[in-house]
């Protein structure tokens, strides 16, 4: 997509994630409950946080719930918190507020934590429309019939036709959102802001929803999740050697480390990251390094080792888990390894999606003590532990 209007745009989020999730009956407000191993709130977060369009992220939360959020949000970056209110609305007026002391804000987009499931393709066609338009909601077709019920009778068929499912994330020009929750009288409740700015005299241009973008909301709606993906703790063990040589690079933990010998071996042969590949598919119960990159295979010569621990990762995910941490040691005499630990760690932090505290990174010798010790290779251990079905 490109943009006809080459000025810098500004695209703000806010998700509200400030409800008691009464009606799930869950003990945890619901944004907090976890969906396939990870907390809900942290789905849409990431994918707003990882589209090029979105400007900032900002996280309407309810007060107390501070470590909550920290810990749902674990590894992403760059979003701030906003204490809620005890309404919806109020949540919402609260992070407006919030986003309105931090300068220029063309657009807001306002989500539900509530439904996870968002794609890039949802977050383009509400910023495609506010190119034209200055209000934009996803909405879906009604399908059964619709009918109103009054004392728990049936009363009368409503045309379904004319009926319409509204979702979020709802997008708005910044300024005109702001005032149209101004002019809102606050008693009457709004359970979205499309009906608030529609309420103002602005129009609302409608683009296609999306189903997987429900809202979790009924105990029922959490009934499959949580019957699916019952989560155990999973952990794996991987060691790897590679022999020392000259005219080699030396490749640890994803950095390139001036030495006088590297490592020789078919891809990289980063000794590190592949006894952490292995750990990883252990955990998963998927094999080995060996079995999905095969030595005898030409694409993986000369191969950044980080291709083979990012395929690790996607193999526990495909699964429904999620890494806790990984603990690894590299075994060698020389090079020294401390000065690059913090800088292997964070490295290795950022292919698993982690944060740097969930990822160590320890060494030792064998004190002169064999093919280590006399310098002919490097040696690494690793274990993780994960969550899964
Ligand atoms: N929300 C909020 N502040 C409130 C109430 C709701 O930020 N005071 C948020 C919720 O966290 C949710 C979204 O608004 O992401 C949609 O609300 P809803 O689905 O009703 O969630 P809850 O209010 O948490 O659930 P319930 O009504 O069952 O208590
Ligand atoms: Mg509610």
């Amino acid at each position: 997509m490109t943009d006809s209007n080459p000025q810098i745009v500004r695209n703000d989020v806010i998700i509200v994630a400030a409800g008691q999730g009464e009606r799930s009956g869950l003990r945890l407000p619901k944004q907090y409950a976890l969906l396939k191993g990870r907390p809900m709130v942290r789905y849409s977060a990431k994918t707003f946080l990882e589209h090029p369009k979105i400007s900032k992220l900002w996280v309407v939360i309810q007060p107390g719930h501070e470590l909550l959020l920290k810990n749902a949000l674990d590894g992403l970056k760059d979003y701030e918190v906003v204490m809620g209110g005890a309404t919806r609305q109020e949540s919402v007026r609260k992070g407006l507020s919030a986003v309105a002391t931090s300068g220029d804000v063309t657009n807001i987009l306002i989500h539900d934590a509530a439904r996870p499931f968002l794609s890039f393709q949802m977050i383009d066609r509400l910023l495609a429309s506010l190119t034209r338009v200055e209000g934009a909601i996803p909405v879906l077709p009604t399908t059964d019939t619709m009918i109103s019920v009054t004392d728990g009778y049936a009363e009368q068929t409503l045309d379904r036709d004319a009926l319409w499912r509204v979702q979020t994330p709802q997008a708005f020009n910044f300024k005109k959102l702001t005032q149209a929750h101004k002019q809102w009288n606050a008693d009457n409740r709004a359970t979205d802001d499309g009906q608030i700015f529609k309420a103002a005299g602005n129009r609302i241009a409608i683009v296609e929803g999306d189903e997987a973008l429900k809202k979790y909301t009924t105990a029922n709606d959490f009934k499959d999740t949580s019957e699916r993906y019952e989560m155990v703790t999973r952990s794996g063990i991987g060691f790897d050697v590679h022999q020392l040589v000259a005219g080699e690079e030396l490749w640890l933990g994803g950095l390139r480390i001036d030495h006088d010998r590297g490592l020789a071996g078919h891809s990289d042969a980063d000794v590190l990251l592949h006894a952490l590949t292995d750990a990883l598919l252990g955990a998963a119960g998927a094999g080995d390094i060996g079995d999905h990159f095969p030595p005898s295979d030409p694409q993986w010569r000369n191969a950044s080792s980080d291709k083979f621990v990012k395929f690790a990762v996607s193999v526990i995910n495909e699964k429904g888990g999620h890494i806790n941490n990984v603990d690894m040691t590299v075994i060698c005499e020389a090079p020294k390894i401390k000065p690059y630990r913090e800088a292997m760690r964070k490295n290795i932090a950022e292919m698993l999606d982690l944060s740097i505290d969930r990822v160590s990174v320890k060494a030792t010798t064998t004190e002169r003590l064999g093919f280590t010790g006399r310098g002919e290779g490097i040696a690494a251990q690793a274990v993780a532990t994960t969550v899964m079905e």
